[in-house]
């Protein structure tokens, strides 16, 4: 069996892995034989998942967390050392946006309020770098390991209407690349950070900014549509492989690179 693509034993820590897209890609990576730990906030949730994970016959813990709070991410790290005695892989999944940090169809950038615009720079960002500090450090002493950062098509330019989520997402691709260069010059070629830019995927957090209460596309939805070759919304599991390749031996050259995932959104020219 080819083995290139394994990931098969490696302990994947996945923040934010209650959400939609986090959680499909916890649910894939344990259908692949990784250990997988599901850090987020909603207990239930958390539970839910690694229930319908453990009746699939494969294995995932769920640890309540918040990326913000240091002390809780100690404490997850130790524990899943206690557990595992390793951390793989590190995907940051949790992110998301806030209708204060988001200028509506008929409001200006002055409407802009400032305390969301810095919460959304802070979950995404800052939720980005410190879960990083935290579990990058068992990483290294092991000497390898992969870090997935979660990035966006805001990044590339910024989008109508969501400028913190887009200073946000842009700020982890750069953060992305200086990482990967970062450690590589520090601690040598067994570690690898990229991100993963997924296009239009409707989850939670922007359903009611793509469709409208009855499931029709919002004007934004069929801008969107408009834009992606493949005239369609992407679904969650089309993320999977693109993760498991960025955690695995195929990817042992591959650091730095932010992996777009779009349905062609972004070769939009015209
Ligand atoms: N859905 C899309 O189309 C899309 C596109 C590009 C990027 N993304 C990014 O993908 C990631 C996952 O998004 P999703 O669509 O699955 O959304 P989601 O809202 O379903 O998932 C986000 C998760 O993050 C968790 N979270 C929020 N604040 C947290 C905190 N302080 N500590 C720990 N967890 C916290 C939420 O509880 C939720 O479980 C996000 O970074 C998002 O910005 C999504």
């Amino acid at each position: 069996m080819n083995e290139l693509f394994s990931v098969k034993r490696k302990v994947v820590v996945i923040t934010g892995g209650t959400g939609v897209l986090g959680g499909v890609i916890a649910e894939h990576l344990a259908k692949e034989g990784a250990n997988v730990v599901v850090l987020g906030r909603r207990k239930e949730a958390g539970e839910k998942l690694i229930s319908k994970i453990k009746e699939e016959g494969n294995e995932a813990v769920f640890l309540q967390s918040d990326v913000l709070d240091r002390e809780s991410l100690l404490k997850n790290r130790a524990d899943i050392l206690e557990k595992y005695g390793k951390i793989d892989a590190l995907i940051n999944a949790a992110g998301g946006n806030m209708p204060g940090a988001t200028i509506t169809p008929t409001g200006t950038f002055f409407d802009l309020n400032l305390d969301d615009f810095d919460k959304v720079l802070r979950l995404n960002l800052t939720g980005t770098v410190l879960p990083t500090q935290i579990f990058l450090e068992p990483i290294v002493k092991q000497g390898e390991g992969s870090i997935i950062n979660i990035s966006s098509m805001a990044a590339f330019r910024p989008m109508t209407r969501v400028p913190g989520y887009a200073a946000a997402k842009a700020g982890i691709s750069n953060f992305t690349q200086y990482m990967a260069h970062e450690i590589a010059l520090k601690f040598g070629e067994g570690i690898r950070v990229n991100a993963i830019a997924p296009g239009f995927f409707i989850t939670e957090q922007n359903r009611s900014l793509l469709t409208n209460p009855d499931g029709s596309y919002t004007e934004r939805g069929n801008d969107v549509i408009r834009q992606t070759p493949f005239k369609r919304f992407g679904r969650p599991e089309e993320l999977c492989g693109t993760a498991q390749y960025l955690i695995s031996d195929a990817a042992s050259f591959v650091t730095g690179t932010v992996a777009v995932v779009d349905g062609g959104f972004n070769t939009f020219a015209m």
